[in-house]
């Protein structure tokens, strides 16, 4: 379902439409969303719709001729995407709460490298490398909310975006 825009969301939509063009969109769409993703008012009037089995993914914006979509995810406390990497580009912003993004050393078994808390305002972005694999997590007590744009048609999200190692 497509969300109503609001005036904050279309500036940070034509952000990240200009950066998708740059020759590291993963950096620099992120840098679009980190401008835009800690105002209050971004997605004032949205129907962020909570799921208490798992996290919600809401599409805000697509452009499927250049093959780039944009979603807000709610996740409320205890929700975690699952271990796995990209196989496009990503880039993330922090719109409301606290997640714990962690990062994985690719082996034979999968261990736990890094470990950083994402607030507010805050970005993380990779190109598609199944060598970076991360798992973001909600663990504090209050819903989170994140802007995640991919260098992907929305309709193949659920089957061609992520490569998963551990639920
Ligand atoms: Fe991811």
């Amino acid at each position: 379902m497509l969300l109503a825009a609001t005036r904050p969301l279309d500036a940070m939509i034509k952000a990240i439409g200009r950066a998708a063009r740059a020759q590291d969109p993963a950096g620099a769409v992120a840098a679009a969303i980190g401008t835009h993703a800690a105002d209050p008012a971004l997605l004032a009037g949205a129907a962020l719709a909570e799921n208490p089995a798992h996290y919600c993914r809401h599409l805000l914006h697509e452009d499927a001729e250049a093959g780039w979509a944009v979603a807000a995810l709610v996740w409320r406390p205890g929700q975690m995407s699952p271990v796995h990497a990209h196989r496009a580009w990503c880039a993330v912003g922090i719109h409301r709460g606290v997640l714990v993004e962690s990062f994985y050393a690719a082996g034979e078994a999968l261990v736990p490298s890094a470990v950083h808390l994402r607030r507010p305002g805050d970005i993380s972005a990779a190109p598609a490398d199944p060598a970076l694999i991360h798992r973001l997590a909600n663990l504090g007590c209050e819903t989170a909310v994140s802007i995640h744009a991919y260098g992907l048609r929305f309709d193949r999200f659920c089957t061609d975006l992520n490569t998963i190692h551990a639920a």
